[in-house]
């Protein structure tokens, strides 16, 4: 049976994105041989531990990040920019959960976006939990302006160890999704990873687009494998199609 013809144009969507989709933009992913974490420990610079032990190697990791967010040649791909149409011409709801703390959905035109790991354009005091927007390098030496408590500044990111942001919202609008995709997600990391067992004990239809089959591809009604600009943008064409039948 084919995955389309079980989904109509009012359903409601919930996508699901990984690193994978901000490949072709330049970024890199976390657990590709050329990943983020082949060249840094995780123990290292991504758990509040961390931060408490070595807050300058925690802040410089993150500022190297927060740095490539300001380069003018980092840009939403098709990928991004077709689930931002998506949301624009699909009759029904569409929620986008996204894993990354990259900025590049909102550019591409998303607007119903939750980033349950955070975001690197805000900074959270771990003292007060006052949120500031901005891009600028932190330093342990700064004083956070709600409660001027110094030292306490560190990216609104959610680390190892820490719970994932917005999930009772999350979790509802997976019970209630007719079609769940994933989209550039290894899926070594939950509770991201659970999210397809979720949608489809719900009876929503479920599909993976992804470079490779992920950890978690057996659990997915369809599979299409290539480059998220290749395959992301066949897809929501093929959603567009739907709408207008
Ligand atoms: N198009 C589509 N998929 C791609 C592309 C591409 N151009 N390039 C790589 N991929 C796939 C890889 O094959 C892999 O399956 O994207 C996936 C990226 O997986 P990870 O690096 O594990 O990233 P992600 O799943 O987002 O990691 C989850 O882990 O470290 C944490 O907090 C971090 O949010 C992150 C979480």
């Amino acid at each position: 049976m084919n995955l389309l013809d079980q989904v109509s144009p009012f359903d409601p969507i919930v996508i699901l994105t990984g690193a994978g989709i901000s490949k072709e933009s330049g970024l890199a992913t976390f657990r590709d041989p050329d990943g983020i974490w082949a060249k840094h420990k995780i123990e290292d610079v991504a758990t509040p531990q961390a931060f408490a032990h070595n807050p300058n190697a925690v802040l410089d990791f993150y500022n190297v990040r927060r740095a490539q967010m300001n380069d003018a040649d980092l840009r939403p791909n098709d990928a991004h920019r077709a689930l931002g149409a998506l949301e624009e011409f699909w009759p029904g709801e569409v929620l986008l959960v996204t894993q990354n703390i990259d900025n590049l959905h909102a550019r591409g035109g998303s607007q119903n976006l939750i980033h349950m790991h955070g975001e690197l354009a805000k900074t959270r005091c771990n003292d007060c939990d006052e949120i500031i927007e901005g891009l600028g390098n932190l330093t342990t030496d700064m004083a956070c302006p709600g409660c001027s408590a110094v030292g306490t500044l560190r990216p609104h990111v959610v680390w190892f160890g820490e719970m994932p942001l917005q999930m009772d919202r999350i979790t509802s609008a997976l019970s209630n999704c007719r079609l769940f995709m994933s989209i550039g997600t290894s899926g070594n990391v939950y509770p991201a990873a659970g999210f397809v067992q979720e949608a489809r004990s719900r009876g929503a239809m479920t599909i993976e687009l992804n470079l490779e089959k992920s950890l978690s591809a057996s659990a997915f009604y369809e599979g299409r494998y290539g480059p998220a600009t290749e395959t992301v943008t066949g897809f929501v064409g093929d959603l567009k199609s739907r709408a207008a039948e």
